[in-house]
């Protein structure tokens, strides 16, 4: 896909890999719709993408609540009247080892994590047939293919993330709306320090694995070469 002149959204957007990533996407001249919690972060980096001069929409919304995942697409629509790639990259993970994870926190990352990506396609989707095709970019990670001790409830999010991606891909495949999963490894950005979880469990499990290999701009610029190329599956390499 050309992405110049087309409009994207990017939840999780004020930091990290969104951040990074609705920074690619400006570069290629792409109009953006931005969200996350953190009003002043996105402000920063609208007034980045503005100065370059660039168009962008900047969206306050708590994913835990799938309806608010519906709301930033309908939202997006209203504004710029289409929706041609959604990447669903807002994520968080819940630390602890399986005797031990709060229930609690494993049901807010499901709703982080699953519910609201598949509410903002469920939004997306029939917008996206009528206006005859787009690109969704759900962002998974690689401890979905692992067994990391410590991880498995955030590994729990992202596999059902990739079966709800791979299942919708060949759903809408004759309809030309493709959907794409993005595979993340350890990113340098805070992620580990957004994790849910008490404090010794969180140490514990940065301490069990590895340091960060790629910089959020890796990715992004990956997940951007995902939405040109129009591919299946992104790995990092
Ligand atoms: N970093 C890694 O090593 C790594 C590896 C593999 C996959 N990933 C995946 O990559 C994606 C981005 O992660 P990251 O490394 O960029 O993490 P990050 O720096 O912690 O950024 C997470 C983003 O999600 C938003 N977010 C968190 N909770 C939210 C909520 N309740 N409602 C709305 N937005 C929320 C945050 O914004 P606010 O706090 O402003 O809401 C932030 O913009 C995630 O899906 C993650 O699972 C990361």
């Amino acid at each position: 896909m050309d992405i110049s002149g087309k409009v994207v959204l990017i939840t999780g957007a004020s930091m990290g890999i969104g951040r990074a990533a609705a920074l690619r996407f400006a570069q290629a001249g792409a109009r953006l719709a931005l969200t996350a919690r953190s009003v002043a972060l996105l402000q920063e980096v609208a007034a980045e993408i503005r100065a370059a001069g660039g168009e962008v929409f900047t969206l306050s919304a708590d994913l835990y609540a799938p309806d608010e995942a519906r709301r930033v697409v309908t939202e997006t629509l209203h504004h710029f009247g289409r929706l041609d790639i959604l990447i669903n990259n807002a994520g968080q993970a819940a630390a602890g080892d399986v005797e031990r994870v709060s229930l609690e926190h494993f049901d807010r990352i499901m709703h982080l994590n699953v519910y609201a990506p598949l509410a903002a396609m469920q939004t997306a989707i029939p917008a996206m047939r009528a206006q005859g095709g787009g690109l969704v970019i759900n962002v998974s990670s690689m401890v979905s293919k692992m067994h990391i001790p410590g991880l498995s409830a955030y590994a729990a999010t992202k596999v059902a993330l990739n079966m709800l991606t791979d299942t919708a891909r060949g759903e809408l495949a004759e309809e030309g709306i493709k959907v794409i999963t993005v595979y993340p490894r350890l990113t340098s950005t805070g992620f580990g320090e957004h994790s849910l979880g008490n404090r010794e469990e969180r140490r514990r499990q940065r301490e069990g694995t590895p340091q960060p290999v790629d910089t959020p701009e890796h990715v992004a610029d990956r997940i951007y070469q995902a939405a040109v190329d129009e591919v299946d599956e992104m790995f990092m390499a």
